[in-house]
């Protein structure tokens, strides 16, 4: 089953560069991940294209109209089903492992990034089903948002990842941050590696893997480990 992820945006460039490399490319390339951007200006009325307005009631800022919206998102429809359609924004649901665990299982998605003001209220209320923020912070538009997502989604379609980048061993993936990790040369100006590392004692090295993530969450993210106690 390939999965199959829309991003409609005003900025379609801003999102050209995340998907042609590394493991993403490889998923595309794998035919295991479709990314397909859309200009939502391709959608626009009127000779200028017209995407965007003024908001009623008066205010800065510009607001994306509902139309080129509905026009882009129908036409998709009329093609395949989706299973959701999500719009970016910081007041969304806030990104968690969990959440791309669950979205890595469906087919098609479709992503809508806002700009500006944001979108019509009525995109949001009549043509979107889930909203999502990846942080606590405002980005200009949702594009970077929309390929923090996609990215978080597509490295858990099986066979994405080989063995050696396995997300089973991610961070988050157990509720515990990611332990330490070191490569050649072992003991560089008198900085040395653990020892255990280069013991070859697979089980002992297991152990100190786990232990160190455990005392790594203790310290850095205490809020992970705080959800058994409940
Ligand atoms: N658009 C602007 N800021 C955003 C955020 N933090 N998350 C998702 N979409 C956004």
């Amino acid at each position: 089953m390939i999965m199959r992820i829309d991003i409609i945006t005003c900025v379609p460039d801003l999102l050209t560069s995340p998907f042609s490399h590394s493991i993403l490319k490889r998923a595309e390339d794998k035919g295991l991940a479709e990314v397909v951007v859309h200009n939502l200006r391709e959608y626009g009325a009127g000779k200028h294209n017209t995407i965007d307005d003024y908001a009623f009631g008066g205010g800065a800022g510009m607001v994306l109209m509902i139309e080129p919206i509905d026009k882009c998102i129908s036409k998709l429809k009329s093609q395949r089903e989706y299973d959701d359609v999500i719009y970016l924004s910081p007041d969304g649901e806030l990104l968690k492992q969990t959440i791309s665990n669950e979205l890595s299982l469906k087919k098609n998605l479709i992503l809508l990034c806002g700009h500006y003001k944001g979108v019509d209220e009525r995109v949001r209320e009549h043509i979107v089903t889930r909203e999502i923020s990846i942080g606590d912070y405002v980005l200009s538009g949702g594009e970077l948002a929309a390929a923090v997502l996609a990215d978080s989604i597509i490295r858990l379609i099986p066979g994405v990842l080989n063995d050696e980048t396995s997300a089973l061993t991610d961070s988050f993936q157990d509720d515990l941050v990611s332990p330490p990790v070191y490569t050649r040369p072992a003991d560089f100006n008198g900085l040395k590696v653990p020892e255990v590392l280069t013991s070859g004692h697979e089980a002992k090295i297991q152990e100190w893997r786990f232990d160190q993530a455990v005392q790594r969450t203790k310290e850095r993210r205490p809020d992970l480990l705080r959800k058994d106690d409940e």
